[in-house]
């Protein structure tokens, strides 16, 4: 018996179903499913005999799904009730007992919550595989220099290993924010039916145990319409991608014939259809494009969710593929990521030749004036003026001649910059905690490590 009077629509249908793609919720659908009937057994809601029909009957759905053999028929809206018309051709009319005291309202946001876990948890282990290749990375490069950038124009040099590391401390920060998104989905929403919770006697704290939620949500109406852990996922998703975008953009720049400063591995590069010579960049390039789509994900499930009543809408459906696409390319993304660096090979002559402009010894040069008294505003003047001569005269600082030195920074004529300029100096020069003296960066290294083993998921 229905309430309807005519069938749906197929547009309507097209429209209204989901489970071409929530599909992928149906492992979390059966774990749930079997926790919620083991729970209606003790409540004395099914006998022992009915429990072991339901749950031989979910273990066949099980199988069907493990080895794609399980059918869609043409009136499933969702993979929910795909399971449970499954389950009432597989044991009869008895499988419809399984929906008591459950809507599909708290039974989704139950399945979207165990995904969104399950999914943080993958991330983390991805990102710190990504952490420890870094690590790897910074200390098979330690003390190799190069140039660093501000505005992308030479600013001063620093070791490759300090760069790399930089990568590194984002990406914990972007642990943190995918485990913050699991502790967010730990609350689970089982037991609030629609929205008005369930007139049966049900022991959620069970429930909870049984499918590792940490605790059990204090509200079925927002328990039904929170989707907030989503957005955690997302939100880290998105800054993750984000910095993958940063890295992926820097290995296009230096593996540029004008850069040089590395070559990508054969694996990780695609030709040209025309060009013979090139060596293309896809992989990094594809890294860099990423992050807007993650964003846009985000974007659009606040956009979804703004403005709309509790409790349970439809718009909610709408979770899912922004969640679904974003965890593929996040983690698609941190997989190519590592292999791409693990690829890499450095060229450290051609680094350390930029790293050794004189012109990155600016700020040196103007630190050793602040020390002999000169303000720093007026010893950058100064030393500005020098730069401004060689420039102009096409020279570098130290083809100065002294009188020129003394003309124009008395307070440098008696040494000149000879000693400072001396490679190595200005880089090794950057002694504040964090900074990237050897000795800091080696340092870096072993805080680094202790976080990657703290890390650890
Ligand atoms: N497919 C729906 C979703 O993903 C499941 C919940 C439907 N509930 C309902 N009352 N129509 O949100």
């Amino acid at each position: 018996m229905s309430r309807f009077s005519s069938p749906q629509d197929p547009l309507f249908q097209a429209l209204n179903s989901s489970v071409a793609y929530d599909y992928r919720l149906a492992p979390y659908d059966l774990e749930q499913s079997s926790a919620h009937a083991r729970m209606l057994a003790r409540a004395n809601v099914l006998s022992a005999e009915e429990l072991a029909e339901i749950e031989r009957g979910l273990s066949t759905i099980r199988e069907e799904i493990d080895s794609d053999s399980f059918v869609v028929a043409p009136d499933d809206e969702d993979i929910h009730m795909a399971i449970e018309r499954r389950l009432i051709e597989l044991v009869g009319a008895l499988g419809g007992k399984l929906h008591t005291a459950r809507s599909r309202n708290d039974q989704v946001a139950t399945d979207v919550a165990m995904f969104v876990r399950a999914h943080s948890l993958s991330a983390i282990e991805l990102v710190h595989d990504l952490m420890a290749t870094l690590v790897d990375l910074a200390e098979r490069h330690h003390d190799w220099a190069m140039p660093g950038y501000t505005h992308l124009q030479r600013a001063q040099p620093v070791y490759l290993s300090h760069h790399l590391l930089a990568y590194f401390w984002k990406l914990r920060r972007d642990a943190d924010r995918f485990r913050q998104a699991m502790t967010a989905a730990g609350e689970l929403p089982l037991g609030s039916g629609a929205l008005a919770g369930v007139t049966f006697e049900t022991d959620r704290e069970g429930l909870a145990r049984e499918l590792a939620f940490a605790r059990v949500s204090a509200n079925s109406i927002d328990a039904v319409s929170n989707r907030d852990f989503v957005l955690d996922y997302l939100a880290a998703a998105a800054t993750c991608a984000t910095h993958l975008s940063q890295l992926g953009a820097e290995v296009v720049l230096w593996s540029s014939e004008e850069f040089g400063f590395c070559q990508l591995p054969d694996s990780f590069a695609s030709g040209s259809s025309i060009m013979p010579q090139k060596k293309n960049p896809d992989a990094a390039e594809l890294l860099r494009a990423k992050a807007p789509r993650v964003l846009g994900h985000l974007a659009a499930l606040h956009g979804v969710l703004h403005g709309l009543p509790l409790a349970y809408n439809k718009d909610l459906q709408e979770d899912k593929e922004h969640l679904f696409d974003a965890v593929d390319t996040i983690e698609l993304s941190l997989r190519v990521a590592r292999e791409l660096l693990r690829g890499l090979s450095f060229d450290r002559e051609r680094m350390a030749d930029k790293a050794a402009d004189e012109f990155l010894a600016a700020t040196d040069v103007a630190d050793v004036l602040v020390r002999r008294g000169v303000p720093f505003r007026e010893a950058h003047g100064l030393v500005a003026s020098l730069v401004r001569r060689a420039v102009e005269s096409g020279r570098t600082l130290s083809e100065l001649s002294q009188a020129e030195v003394a003309e124009l920074a008395p307070q440098l004529s008696e040494d000149g910059l000879g000693e400072l300029l001396a490679s190595g100096a200005f880089i090794e020069s950057k002694v504040s905690e964090g900074g990237t003296a050897l000795a800091r960066v080696e340092e870096q290294l072993e805080h680094a490590r202790t976080a990657l083993r703290e890390a650890k998921p």
